[in-house]
């Protein structure tokens, strides 16, 4: 089994991937293996995902994304939706002081608006806190749809088309990538999605049309820096052709 410090020998730190986008999967699988209730999970997943901060912040990332609840979530259990809103909570007030120190630059993609007024302040207060760091850009996906995303973008320019703002013909794919939540950030070059499932969930749907996919059988609370690094170095050795020829 490969180390970490072999890996980061491997690793080319002048061409990591920009954007690095993860579908944090299997934290009930995990947590029911154990004999343990599904929150146990989620609670464990949070230092998965507090290390991966932590690596990116270190091998200067731009932008991370990571898929913390999904349009589709509310589907579950309201005991479970609860305990995750209480968890976000938890970790936006516990974790911003760290966040901060690394210059992390927390934003939401997602439509916070049906969340409570307690979850709708903390996330007030991380994105305030953090509004003039300019290290690493820490994507929370929260009540995101990636369908839902694309809709929202087309309604917004269906109506600036309405009062003669832009021009049909002037409806190009920068267009769109500009009425998206992600605007303005490079698309991920990586998405990595832990708990062994190979799809894609509504997840950034537009934004991977190019994306790299690295999948793992490890379950999100699992998830350590030695399996981001070998995500990386994996990624550093796919031939990328954006639909051309091989370049490399
Ligand atoms: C998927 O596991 C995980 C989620 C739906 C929530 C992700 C949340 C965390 C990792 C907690 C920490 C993050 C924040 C920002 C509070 P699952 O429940 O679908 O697992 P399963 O597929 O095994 O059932």
């Amino acid at each position: 089994m490969v180390t970490e410090e072999e890996l980061l020998t491997q690793l080319n730190r002048s061409c990591l991937p920009r954007h690095v986008a993860i579908i944090m999967d299997g934290n009930g699988r995990w947590a029911m293996a154990r004999g343990l209730a599904r929150t146990f999970g989620h609670q464990a997943g949070m230092e998965s995902l507090r290390e991966v901060v932590r690596l990116c912040v270190e091998l200067g990332i731009q932008v991370l994304t990571v898929y913390a609840f999904s349009t589709e979530n509310w589907r579950r259990p309201l005991s479970e939706i609860n305990f995750l809103m209480g968890l976000l909570i938890k970790y936006l007030y516990k974790e911003v002081d760290e966040l901060c120190a690394r210059n992390v630059k927390i934003k939401i993609l997602g439509n916070i608006e049906s969340f409570t007024p307690e979850v709708q302040a903390a996330i007030d207060m991380a994105i305030e806190r953090s509004q003039n760091n300019n290290g690493l850009n820490f994507n929370l996906a929260l009540n995101y749809g990636g369908r839902f995303e694309i809709i929202n973008a087309t309604k917004v320019i269906a109506q600036k088309v309405a009062e003669g703002k832009i021009a049909v013909e002037e409806i190009n794919e920068a267009l769109l990538s500009r009425h998206l939540y992600t605007a303005g950030q490079p698309e991920p070059d990586l998405l990595i999605r832990t708990a062994g499932d190979c799809r894609i969930s509504n997840f950034l749907l537009w934004q991977i049309a190019y994306t790299e996919f690295w999948f793992t059988e490890i379950k999100w609370p699992d998830f350590r820096r030695i399996h981001f690094l070998q995500a990386l170095v994996d990624f550093q050795n796919r031939k990328r052709r954006f639909g051309g020829l091989c370049f490399n």
